[in-house]
């Protein structure tokens, strides 16, 4: 394998000292890069591009082509491909975002979840060794799952949603059904994210999107608990190099203090807490992912420079934060908007690393 050319962003999830800021982009392969648009009409559908490992590395290295100041990359999947193993049977709709054709929504339907057998995502593994072949050392891949809790919602529910009142009621009803949901989703997402760094994935990434809609004590229990379960699972050394781990919970920084304590090395930051203030919550303990507010990108490169400016003032100074938006980059970002937010992140950045 050749060597890696940067490892900037692999520094700075394990708190080793940089020379700037390292930077990289939730769903940087997406809908608001026309060339994406275009392979996915070649491909016919998002699916298609996720299932081949040919399509998969061609929209992985479109972000990296374009911004040549990206210092991480992200393998093209979905966090559903996982539930869709088990047999619930993934789609897309045009414009409405997934559904599945099964739910594990009652009693037989959820016992009878198992952990499915990992050829059937061997089309992940695939694509997670071509990518990294194509790649060829310029800057880490990043593997990724989605947590056990927000899986969960989608198996329950049958599609996205905003409330979860269905697994919600299933959590004070019948909470060994969940808990059942959430073991298997556990072992799975081991299974899933080692095979990923056995196939090449430099970094792994678990994308809690959904914990910030539960209550406190639920949040331990149901979610964290399970993330904690995974880290503890992982690989942690592949090929002579450490493994980073990344745990993102959306909406979740009440919890930043708990989160810290569960063996991962860095969290992930939405939008709504100062970065700083993070920082003395978490101490040493872990590095921090984030937290530009992708709404900014929508605006101008002047706009988005003073926020880039504002947080690395307030993460200050020393090493352990890599930078990235709050959640997803929107489809209706103007592609020069992320150019100017890269641009900003190096020019302003190296002052915190001297
Ligand atoms: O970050 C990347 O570039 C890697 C690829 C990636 C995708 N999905 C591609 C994608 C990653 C890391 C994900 C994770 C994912 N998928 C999450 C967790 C992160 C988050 O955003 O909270 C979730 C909740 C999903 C489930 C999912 N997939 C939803 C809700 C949707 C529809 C909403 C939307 O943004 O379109 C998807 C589709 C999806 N996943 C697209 C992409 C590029 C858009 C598909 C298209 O081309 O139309």
């Amino acid at each position: 394998m050749t060597a890696l050319q940067n490892d900037t962003f692999l520094r700075a999830l394990l708190r080793q000292p940089t020379d700037y800021t390292p930077v990289w982009m939730m769903r940087q392969a997406g809908r608001y890069l026309p060339e994406y648009r275009e392979s996915r009409k070649t491909a016919g559908s998002f699916l298609s591009l996720c299932k081949s490992p040919d399509f998969a590395t061609e929209v992985t290295l479109q972000p990296l082509d374009r911004y040549p100041l990206l210092d991480a990359s992200i393998l093209f999947s979905d966090i559903l491909t996982v539930p869709d193993a088990m047999g619930l049977g993934l789609y897309f709709e045009e414009g409405e975002g997934p559904k599945f054709e099964r739910t594990a929504s009652d009693e037989a339907s959820i016992r009878a979840l198992e952990v499915p057998d990992m050829t059937k995502l061997q089309y992940v593994f695939d694509a997670v060794s071509q990518i990294r072949k194509a790649i060829n050392g310029r800057v880490p891949l990043i593997g990724f799952a989605g947590s056990p809790w927000t899986l969960a919602t989608y198996m329950v529910e049958g599609k996205g949603g905003t409330d979860f009142l269905n697994t919600k009621k299933l959590m004070y009803a019948r909470p060994e059904l969940l808990h059942h949901i959430l073991e298997v989703n556990a072992q799975t997402i081991i299974q899933y994210l080692n095979a990923q760094i056995a196939s090449g994935a430099q970094a792994v990434m678990i994308f809690d999107s959904w914990g910030g809609a539960l209550s406190h004590k639920a949040y331990i229990k149901f979610s964290l608990n399970y993330m904690q379960k995974i880290v503890a699972g992982l690989t942690k050394n592949n090929d002579g190099c450490k493994v980073p781990s990344i745990v993102f919970t959306k909406g979740g920084a009440l919890w930043l203090e708990a989160q810290a304590e569960i063996g991962a090395d860095a969290l992930g930051l939405d939008w709504a807490v100062d970065i700083g203030q993070a920082r003395k919550r978490v101490g040493d303990k872990v590095a921090l992912q984030g937290n530009l507010d992708p709404a900014i990108l929508l605006s101008t490169p002047e706009a988005i420079e003073k926020e880039v400016v504002s947080i690395l003032a307030s993460y200050g100074k020393g090493h352990g934060h890599v930078f990235n938006l709050g959640h997803g980059i929107t489809q209706w970002t103007p592609p020069e908007n992320a150019a100017a937010m890269l641009a900003a992140v190096r020019k302003h950045s190296k002052q915190y690393h001297q």
